[in-house]
């Protein structure tokens, strides 16, 4: 009864120029491993959720890019969104599909842009979440011990133990402002969602149509049809009346029955040039880089990203971004990169 959800539609646009609209950083191979970090993702489910149980839900436009990477995947095994609407959405279309097909699914979510480097603790974890949504009705996630006041991701509070892993949840909140989430970090009370959650289909089902009634309304037009061959029409006519929101704030922020396990396993959101430098082995002087053909002198801690094998030559270049795609070079402060994604939506690039 073991399912996996794979979210891989999102654009990833603080990774541009290597991210972009056609093909965004999950389908990229970011760390020289030569698979990409879906293809890792789904590497590392081997044996903990049966291959033909993986649901990957993406835009229609990457249906090209999946088949290509993972060949072993179905057809069916791909759920292919007609709009961008965000998770929240996305959630709600696997979890009536997959009920569809076992109304007794347990269904692990997994973003596909995450680098996990204990890969045995991982999976060690995985198997504890699912035994326990199978004894409780919770929407479970997992919570990160937090190092710094990241306003990217979701702080889960947390309330009363469950036992040494589990604990009831307090407050949820999604990507706090700066001031708040170092109130939160110093507190101690606090972790870091992870962006893997785990719940039984009825149970995510029953969330969102008392917390994101509009979501649900859109997945309950198309039940009937949920699981037949007139499932994708039936989507594609609902789906882009659905609000644009994410699970988090739809769902998670909102529901009373939130727990968290408490996990280590390494893990990281490849969410910026500045994740992919702390995760990356380094040189003497701090510079990370994977052509061989880079010389630098008298620069510290840059991340310096090029295509294959051009030579690149800087000197008194330090802390700086360098990411030169085939058609397009971005150079930019470590500090500023959140900016990215402003800087991309600003001149309005195909990106
Ligand atoms: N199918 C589909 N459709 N996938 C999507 C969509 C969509 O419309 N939008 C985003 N995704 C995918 C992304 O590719 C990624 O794998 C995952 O869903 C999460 O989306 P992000 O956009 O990366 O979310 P986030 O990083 O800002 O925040 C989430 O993850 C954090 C940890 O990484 C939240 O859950 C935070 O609370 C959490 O801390
Ligand atoms: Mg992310």
């Amino acid at each position: 009864d073991r399912y996996c959800v794979i979210m891989c539609g999102g654009v990833g646009s603080r990774f541009w120029p290597y991210s972009r609209a056609d093909k965004p950083k999950q389908f990229i191979d970011f760390l020289g491993t030569g698979q990409s970090l879906l293809q890792l993702t789904v590497e590392r489910l081997k044996g903990v959720v049966p291959e033909e149980n993986l649901i990957l839900l993406t835009n229609e436009q990457y249906a090209s890019l999946i088949k290509e990477q993972l060949p072993q995947v179905k057809d069916a095994q791909i759920l292919l969104e007609p709009a961008r609407r965000n998770t929240a959405p996305c959630n709600a279309w696997a979890a009536y599909h997959i009920h569809a097909l076992n109304p007794k699914a347990k269904i692990m979510v997994a973003p596909s842009d995450h680098l996990i480097l204990r890969r045995e603790d991982f999976r060690h974890s995985v198997l504890k979440a699912f035994d326990f949504i199978e004894r409780n009705d919770v929407l479970l996630t997992f919570g990160v011990k937090p190092n710094r006041p990241e306003t990217g991701y979701g702080y889960i509070q947390v309330g009363e133990a469950i036992d040494a892993d589990f604990s009831h949840v307090k407050t949820f909140t999604e990507k706090p402002n700066l001031e708040l989430a170092k109130v939160f970090l110093e507190s101690g009370e606090f972790f870091w969602n992870s962006g893997m959650f785990f719940w039984k289909s009825e149970s995510i089902i029953k969330a969102i149509g008392t917390y994101a009634p509009e979501v649900a309304a859109c997945f309950e037009a198309a039940r009937e049809a949920m699981g037949t061959p007139e499932e994708q029409a039936c989507i594609d006519a609902n789906y882009p009346s659905c609000p644009n929101i994410s699970i988090d704030y739809a769902v998670m922020e909102k529901a009373p029955n939130v727990c968290v396990e408490r996990v280590d396993f390494g893990w990281t959101d490849l969410g910026t040039w500045g994740a992919l430098y702390d995760v990356s082995p380094k040189t003497r002087d701090g510079n990370v880089t994977q052509n061989s053909k880079t010389m630098l002198f008298d620069s510290h801690d840059n991340v310096i990203a090029v295509k294959g094998d051009k030579l690149v030559v800087a000197s008194g270049l330090n802390d700086y971004i360098v990411a030169d795609a085939d058609d397009a070079l971005l150079i930019v402060p470590r500090s500023e990169e959140q900016k990215i994604r402003n800087y991309v939506n600003e001149v309005k690039m195909t990106f």
